[in-house]
């Protein structure tokens, strides 16, 4: 047997019991249990200290598994054939005799659910007789783990396993799309929405920043590097890091770069891992310089908005 398959069937061991584990996805390591149960969904909460009024994403292995849960319309079967598996969550109506645990969804008729890409989390869900349901694997309001050790460093020994799937390839969330009713994106993320217009050729609106409390990423405290972060500098502050979208030719050792070249879905794969190495080297602050807002650099700026907004 690989390690890789006696850790799959491990995974399947924990979560069978009730437990709950990290997985990796192609967006960032989610905290999953399964989604059946509310003992182990409880789980989750606890140990992310995540409010119970904000909803889990469901993870799927496919659309024959997804059919008794929820109610899917022609939009859905459009946005699936081309996106899935990948960084897209669609938020549908519940059927009635949904199975999924009411925790999850906080007693609401509506459901987020994702069919994740990465390859070693499908040969699990495959495995199980039921879905995931699996936030961001860190710490209520903090970054996103893109590796196993960013994992082990949010939860210690609280955590029973992490199924290491390597580096996150696309490093941000997925992107979310509320599908009843007319569409609307609540959160930018690793799809971009002018992929999706393309599909659905019609518009969609950005329903990302409404005064709504536990609406997606809305917390007032999210995507916290736990110092404080300033965008479009031109220059670190004192004892800070400072951070170009491309290599530079200033070789400071407080200098950071996203990507070699300028490409912005290498700048978003490197954003949390970066955000997090300056932290953990103990600088001060974080100043970043203006990124191009368009394709992924939305997404990107979208999240340097809301850890501004905290730590300063
Ligand atoms: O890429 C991702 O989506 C990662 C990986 C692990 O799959 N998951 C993730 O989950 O980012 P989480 O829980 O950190 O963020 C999910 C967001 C939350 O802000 C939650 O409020 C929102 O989705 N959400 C869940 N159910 C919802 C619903 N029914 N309506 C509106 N928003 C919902
Ligand atoms: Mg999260």
């Amino acid at each position: 047997m690989t390690s890789n398959q006696s850790n799959i069937k491990k995974s399947k061991k924990y979560l069978d019991n009730n437990k709950c584990i990290s997985v990796p996805t192609e967006t960032v390591y989610g905290l999953a249990a399964n989604a059946y149960s509310n003992d182990a969904v409880r789980k989750i909460f606890v140990l992310k200290k995540r409010p119970k009024n904000n909803p889990l994403i469901i993870h799927y292995y496919s659309l024959s598994n997804v059919k008794n849960d929820c109610i899917l319309n022609k939009k859905f079967f459009l946005l699936y054939k081309k996106f899935c598996p990948g960084p897209l969550t669609f938020i549908l109506k519940l059927k009635k005799e949904n199975q999924i645990s009411k925790i999850a969804t906080n007693n609401k008729k509506l459901v987020a659910i994702r069919f994740p890409k990465h390859p070693l989390l499908r040969k699990l869900l495959k495995k199980l007789k039921y879905p995931l349901a699996a936030p961001s694997a860190n710490i209520y309001s903090k970054l996103s783990p893109v590796r196993a050790s960013d994992v082990k460093d949010e939860f210690g020994k609280k955590i029973k396993f992490i199924l290491d799937g390597g580096e996150c390839k696309i490093g941000i969330e997925s992107t979310i799309i509320n599908l009843v009713g007319k569409p609307k994106i609540l959160r930018l993320g690793g799809l971009e929405v002018g992929k999706i217009k393309k599909v659905l050729n019609m518009p969609i609106s950005l329903n990302i920043n409404p005064k709504i409390k536990n609406f997606p990423g809305q917390s007032k405290l999210h995507y916290s590097p736990g110092i404080p972060l300033i965008m479009n500098a031109k220059k670190e502050r004192r004892n800070g890091a400072f951070i170009t979208l491309k290599k530079s030719n200033i070789n400071k050792k407080n200098y950071f770069y996203l990507s070699k070249n300028g490409d912005l879905s290498h700048a978003a794969k490197n954003l949390y891992s970066t955000l997090r190495k300056i932290k953990k080297k103990g600088y001060k602050s974080i100043s970043i310089e203006k990124i191009d807002n368009y394709g992924m650099g939305l997404a990107i700026n979208d999240r340097l908005k809301r850890a501004e907004k905290n730590d300063n």
